[in-house]
């Protein structure tokens, strides 16, 4: 890689670092933090069921910050091991356990390290036994090769700036027959170019997108087949983001 490049890549990463490190102090400095669950009034949006939030951390909750319910698609089954690229405060990682039981495992990555401690500290919460979260970057997973059934992310891939390394590890480290399940942003049109420029955009989830044909070319090249958008939305009513939609995409790495 360039000296450039790698410099443009660091810089990215800075900004998304910075937003989501703040996300997870605000939740961790709120008055009623650490205290039972039900005292956390506010939700994540309108992309889990009420019912599937029971004994979700209420931190968890809060510092949620995706686009869709990656475990709700990916038929996950008990015992199967589980890795969430950019797992945040850790809610897909906490409903992604309960759906592979004591006999599964499921494994959360994340680069902000603000945001693996409110995880950690998520999981001792509700005394997950089943639950890991590493501190780490998706375009280069600390992982083996070969040992995942399924990946998810839920509103991450957008935000990296090397979208082909963070596919070619996903690829790596599934086994043979795994699946991917991302919810994710993607373009079907351009964006104002005022939004292309602003780094904020970026950590927003708005202007690293993909191209919808770029994405799922980038997802083919690394090897992934059977690449299915299995659900597209507009994501925003806001002037300039009309071409933003969020997805849940399905690959599989063949046997
Ligand atoms: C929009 S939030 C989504 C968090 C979580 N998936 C959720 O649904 O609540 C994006 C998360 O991805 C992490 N992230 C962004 N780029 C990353 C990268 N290149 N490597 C590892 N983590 C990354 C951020 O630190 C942040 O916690």
């Amino acid at each position: 890689m360039t000296d450039a490049k790698d410099q443009a890549i660091q810089e990215i990463k800075e900004v998304v670092k910075k937003r989501y490190a703040k996300r997870a102090l605000d939740v961790m400095a709120r008055p009623s933090a650490g205290k039972p669950d039900s005292s956390v009034e506010a939700c994540c949006g309108t992309t889990y069921q009420a019912v599937d939030l029971v004994a979700i951390p209420g931190e968890a909750i809060l510092a949620s910050a995706g686009c869709g319910n990656p475990t709700a698609l990916a038929d996950l089954h008990p015992g199967e091991v589980v890795l969430d690229l950019g797992s945040g405060g850790g809610i897909d990682c906490f409903l992604a356990s309960r759906a592979v039981g004591p006999k599964g495992r499921v494994l959360g990555i994340d680069m902000t390290p603000e945001m693996v401690e409110l995880a950690r500290s998520n999981a001792r919460r509700i005394k997950a036994t089943n639950v890991e979260f590493y501190l780490g970057h998706i375009e280069e997973l600390p992982f083996d090769s070969n040992t995942m059934d399924v990946v998810i992310s839920n509103c991450v891939v957008c935000l990296s700036p090397d979208k082909d390394a963070v596919f070619g590890e996903a690829f790596r480290v599934l086994r043979a027959g795994g699946r991917l399940h991302l919810s994710d942003m993607m373009l079907v049109g351009d964006l104002p170019d005022a939004v292309k420029r602003d780094p904020q955009k970026w950590a927003e989830c708005v202007s690293g997108a993909d191209q919808r044909e770029t994405y799922v070319e980038r997802l083919r090249a690394a090897g992934f087949q059977d690449v299915t958008i299995a659900q597209e939305q507009p994501y925003r009513q806001e002037p300039g983001l009309e071409n933003l939609r969020s997805v849940h995409v399905i690959a599989r790495k063949l046997d």
